[in-house]
């Protein structure tokens, strides 16, 4: 029973039989099988053909022997999905052929409704299928970090275009998170009503902003998109990079689980947190590459602090990078597992 999966049962806060572990970006160049699969394959192309998005999907899962597998597709999937024009090129992400500008722009954004992405539906109920007990992380971009995307044309350091907007003119911006939160729990919802047994809300890029911005301009719209799958009942992560001292909005936006990466310890987490939320995260992907009893000693440590946290799920502070050997992420689930059985 997916309700008795290590990481439902820790996202929810109950005892568990051991750490579950799962890794962002756990599909992905770091596997020679994906990158064999995806030879000749653009990115936003594979994330529309449900042969490939199921295989992708399930490759980390049977390699790791991870405790969730996490849905294979993109941020950007949803706003390609309503017409927005956009390519995610290699090494670089996604990039707008026009960047959002002004209120003419808002037309570009009609809601998602499932018929826009019947793949999806395919794709989600074939991986529950071939899962059994494995849960399915559904996932969708915030509005914040999909606005930055859209304003600033691609991936930016600054987001000094994206803050112009916010702060310049809050009308439209609010009209443009407005839209961008329904398109993600739309996104959302189609997973969850195709069998996905959770979510995650990446604002990967929240850190960028104060807390008075993202009380005063982010905070509701991701609860828009995260309140869009409150009825049914699926714990919801809510992750974004350099957010230490974000994590009580994040959580308060909706949130069973709130990510944590590595720049903030899960102890001063929890204490940031209190007991009303499980924690995700946060060994740094830096250290992938560091001498495997240097990781191990670090798995650890991050294990010993987890079990301190109302429930815990093992992640990297954020995505595999792509020249990891995927045998010392393989030889991290072993030791969360040993290290942390009840
Ligand atoms: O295993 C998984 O985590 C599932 C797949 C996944 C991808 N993108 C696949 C992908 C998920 C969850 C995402 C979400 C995503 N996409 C985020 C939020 C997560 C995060 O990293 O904070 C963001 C910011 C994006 C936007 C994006 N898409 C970027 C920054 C890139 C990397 C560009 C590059 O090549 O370095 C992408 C492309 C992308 N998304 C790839 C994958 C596997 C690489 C494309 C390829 O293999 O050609």
């Amino acid at each position: 029973m997916i309700a008795d999966s290590p990481l439902v049962l820790a996202a929810t806060r109950q005892p568990v039989p051991h750490t579950p572990v799962w890794f962002m970006r756990q599909a992905g160049r770091s596997l020679p099988e994906y990158r064999e699969l995806r030879e000749g394959t653009g990115m936003l192309e594979a994330c529309r053909t449900p042969d490939l998005v199921t295989e992708i999907t399930l490759q980390p899962v049977r390699r790791h022997k991870v405790d969730a597998a996490i849905f294979f597709s993109d941020i950007v999937v949803p706003l390609a999905a309503v017409g927005v024009d956009l390519d995610i090129v290699a090494g670089t992400g996604p990039v707008m052929a026009e960047p959002f500008a002004t209120r003419a722009d808002l037309d570009r954004l009609p809601d998602l409704t499932p018929d826009m992405v019947p793949d999806i539906t395919e794709s989600v109920t074939r991986l529950v299928q071939e899962l059994g007990d494995t849960p399915l992380i559904g996932f969708a971009g915030a509005p914040f970090t999909l606005a930055s995307y859209l304003v600033e044309g691609g991936p930016s350091r600054t987001y000094e275009k994206t803050k112009a907007l916010m702060h310049g003119d809050p009308e439209l911006w609010e009209a443009l998170c407005d839209r961008l939160a329904r398109i993600s729990g739309a996104f959302l919802r189609v997973q969850v009503e195709a069998g996905a047994s959770a979510v995650q809300l990446f604002d990967s890029w929240a850190g960028a902003l104060s807390r008075a911005d993202y009380t005063a301009y982010v905070q509701k719209h991701s609860a828009t998109a995260l309140g869009a799958v409150a009825d049914l009942g699926v714990p919801r992560i809510h992750f974004g990079v350099g957010t230490g001292e974000l994590l009580d909005l994040m959580g308060a936006a909706g949130a069973d689980v709130v990510g944590v990466d590595f720049r903030v310890s899960l102890t001063d987490a929890v204490a940031r947190l209190g007991a009303s939320y499980a924690v995700q995260g946060n060994l740094d992907p830096a250290l992938l590459g560091a001498p495997w009893p240097v990781v191990e000693a670090r798995v650890r440590e991050i294990v010993d602090e987890g079990r301190k946290a109302p429930g815990h799920i093992f992640n990297l502070g954020h995505g595999v990078p792509p020249h990891t050997d995927p045998d010392v992420l393989t030889r991290i689930v072993e030791v969360v597992h040993e290290h942390s059985v009840r």
